[in-house]
């Protein structure tokens, strides 16, 4: 019987979907369910909230009310109503309803790449010839904060659709179980071997989930911020090199990462401490 619904279900994902992948993100939802037995798999989409009740009531005053991300929501959606210089406008791009945050990153058979939500924002612009965006500019965080909050409860769908897309998957796993820096840490060292554990002050959130809610609010940062920000930061914290937003590096991490998270919903933008 178990064989046959294993069957079945291969039957069903084998067309757009790699066992390889599959078989990851099982064993590594696995090890969440098997480490936090008593906190459901979605919690996880919540960080280090999921895991501290004392920093989880927090969190919540700072959510209530008028959350600090609220004006870039606000901002970016003016942004994306805009029209371009030859009249046409993201919706061109990207479909009438901006709720498609579920879908990146995703792999660009054309391009031979891993297209983030951000990078795929700068080739619409590209094509319809406006200027590019830098990664740090408030409007390409505010766009993507917009189309983050249009996005909430979207199941994570992220697909790998062939070999070439598996091989940009690989690289993205390898780069996330690699021991680096000074400290010699893989990301899987904090975010998953010490998952749960304090580092200092702070709990270590699991991975699972780790990508659900970006661009998200920093009071460290005091502004709304992307997830490489975050990759960076985490690579400085063990001294190791840190690479730049969009990276390919970061790209294929992010991808990888995603893929771990997928069927998750998505909540972004949210706020960190
Ligand atoms: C030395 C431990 C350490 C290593 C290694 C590390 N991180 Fe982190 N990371 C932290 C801490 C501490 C935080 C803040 C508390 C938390 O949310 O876990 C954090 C937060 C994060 C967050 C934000 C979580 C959220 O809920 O918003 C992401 C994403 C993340 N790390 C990804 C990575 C990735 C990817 C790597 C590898 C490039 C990595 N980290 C390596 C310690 C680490």
């Amino acid at each position: 019987m178990k064989h046959a619904v294993t069957l079945a279900l291969f039957t069903t994902l084998s067309l757009s979907v790699w066992a390889g992948p599959e078989e990851d993100r099982t064993a590594f939802v696995q090890f969440f369910e098997k480490r936090f037995p008593s906190i459901a798999l979605e919690e996880h989409v919540n960080g280090a909230y999921a895991l501290d009740e004392d920093k989880r009531k927090q969190w919540e005053a700072l959510e209530s009310g008028f959350p600090p991300y609220e004006d870039a929501v606000f901002d970016g959606e003016a942004l994306w109503d805009e029209s371009f210089a030859n009249g046409a406008s993201y919706s061109d791009c990207f479909g009438d309803s901006p709720a498609v945050k579920q879908h990146y990153p995703l792999w660009d058979a054309e391009r031979g790449g891993v297209v983030t939500l951000e990078l795929a924002i700068n080739n619409c612009r590209e094509s319809n010839g406006e200027k590019l965006l830098d990664y740090t500019d408030y409007a390409m965080v505010a766009l993507s904060a917009y189309v983050a909050f249009e996005s909430r409860g979207e199941p994570i769908a992220i697909e790998v659709p062939d070999q070439a897309a598996l091989a940009a998957y690989e690289e993205g796993k390898a780069f996330y179980y690699q021991r680096r820096g000074q400290l010699n840490f893989a990301c899987s060292s904090c975010h998953l071997e010490m998952a749960g554990n304090k580092l200092r002050s702070e709990r270590l959130s699991a991975a699972l989930g780790h990508v659900t809610h970006w661009p998200t609010y920093r009071s460290k940062w005091d502004e709304v911020g992307p997830l490489h920000k975050r990759f960076m930061e985490c690579n400085d914290q063990v001294k190791a090199k840190a690479f730049e937003l969009q990276s390919e590096e970061y790209r294929n991490l992010e991808y990888f990462l995603s893929y771990m998270s997928n069927g998750l919903p998505l909540n972004g933008p949210t706020t960190r401490k």
